[in-house]
């Protein structure tokens, strides 16, 4: 059988690009036959400093997101990262499998710890390696996730190779990446050239989950375009990063492809275009905001719901972690 495995940090809200990269896919794989394992990565968040308080808010917040994206218990297992022993167990082992040399070649590292590098956790840099043990615990054959995760997942792939090559073991699958379509890179609404990001001081340059009606239609409003048509073939695309990124998401958000909107809009301009596009993303992220919104105010029941996939996911994940330690020699 499939097993998909997909995690969201536990650092901030969530926005447009989350929810297309990562979340919608995660509620459309439930049609599926496969088992589903969907973290909220309490361990990556603390990775840099975090309030304890805040972290604990956060983490039940991302919960309550995939519920309101339509992520539902009864069909996928929705866990916090750090209630599974087994993430942190498998990091260790994997921490000895992995080469340095494949961590110094992370982009994310060099982009989240700066000029100051001595003064990163070491937890930041060997962030990748824990990921990989949160995709081989489960023994996942698939990752729904953005564009930005390539490289980590490679490097997943590399540890399970490493792995078996090692221990001549045919033990982990070499999972798949799922990052296909439109919605694998959204851009920022300001620019077209750099990743929508919870990270970027202008809110203007995302659309967050929580955001109401009106904030939207602004932020569509104001996004930046071009004075050019918009043309009837992908190709005509090049070069036009905003407009790309804008028909992107409206072929993601309609589940529709990049032609099929063209084929609409093509010889339009933005006037047209814009409101059009407003209305889709009102269309579809109201009513995840208002089921986010009602969930907010039901702490107990995101507790339940974690406290159920905590337990099946350490049901599923303890056997694998007694297995990699007797395949490496480790008493147990
Ligand atoms: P994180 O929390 O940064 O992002 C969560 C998911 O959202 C996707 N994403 C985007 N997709 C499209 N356009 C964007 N602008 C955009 N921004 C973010 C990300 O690609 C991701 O899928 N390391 C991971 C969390 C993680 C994980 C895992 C993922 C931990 N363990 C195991 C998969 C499997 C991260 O920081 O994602």
């Amino acid at each position: 059988t499939q097993r998909i495995l997909s995690g969201i940090q536990a650092s901030g809200s969530l926005h447009l690009g989350n929810y297309l990269g990562a979340l919608k896919k995660f509620a459309d794989m439930q049609a599926l036959d496969a088992e589903r394992y969907y973290m909220i990565a309490d361990l990556h968040a603390i990775t840099v400093w975090q309030d304890p308080a805040q972290l604990l808010s956060q983490t039940r917040e991302i919960a309550a997101c995939y519920l309101a994206a339509g992520v539902d218990p009864d069909r996928s297992v929705i866990f916090p990262q750090s209630a599974v022993p087994g993430h942190v167990e498998l990091g260790w082992l994997f921490n000895c499998v992995a080469r340095l040399g494949w961590l110094d070649r992370m982009t994310q590292f060099k982009d989240k710890a700066g000029k100051d590098k001595e003064r990163a956790s070491i937890g930041l840099y060997t962030y990748p390696v824990l990921q990989a043990a949160d995709i081989l615990l489960y023994k996942a054959t698939h990752v729904p996730v953005g564009e930005d995760q390539r490289q980590h997942l490679e490097l997943t792939r590399d540890v399970a190779k490493k792995f078996n090559h090692d221990y001549k073991v045919d033990y982990f699958p070499l999972p798949e990446t799922l990052y296909q379509g439109p919605g694998a890179r959204i851009m920022s609404l300001r620019d077209g050239t750099a990743k929508m990001s919870k990270s970027d001081p202008s809110d203007n340059s995302r659309i967050n989950l929580t955001d109401d009606t009106d904030t939207i239609a602004s932020k569509i409003k104001k996004a930046k375009s071009d004075a050019e048509v918009l043309p009837s073939e992908e190709a005509g695309l090049e070069g036009r990063a905003e407009a790309k990124n804008l028909v992107g998401i409206y072929a993601a958000l309609a589940s529709v492809s990049v032609a099929d909107v063209l084929s609409d809009f093509g010889g339009k301009g933005f006037g047209a275009f814009k409101p059009a596009l407003a209305e889709v993303v009102v269309d579809k992220m109201s009513p995840i905001s208002e089921r986010l919104r009602a969930l907010l105010n039901d702490p107990a029941e995101i507790d339940r719901v974690l406290r159920a996939g905590a337990d099946k996911a350490i049901e599923v994940s303890a056997p694998v972690v007694a297995e990699t330690k007797k395949i490496m020699g480790l008493w147990n």
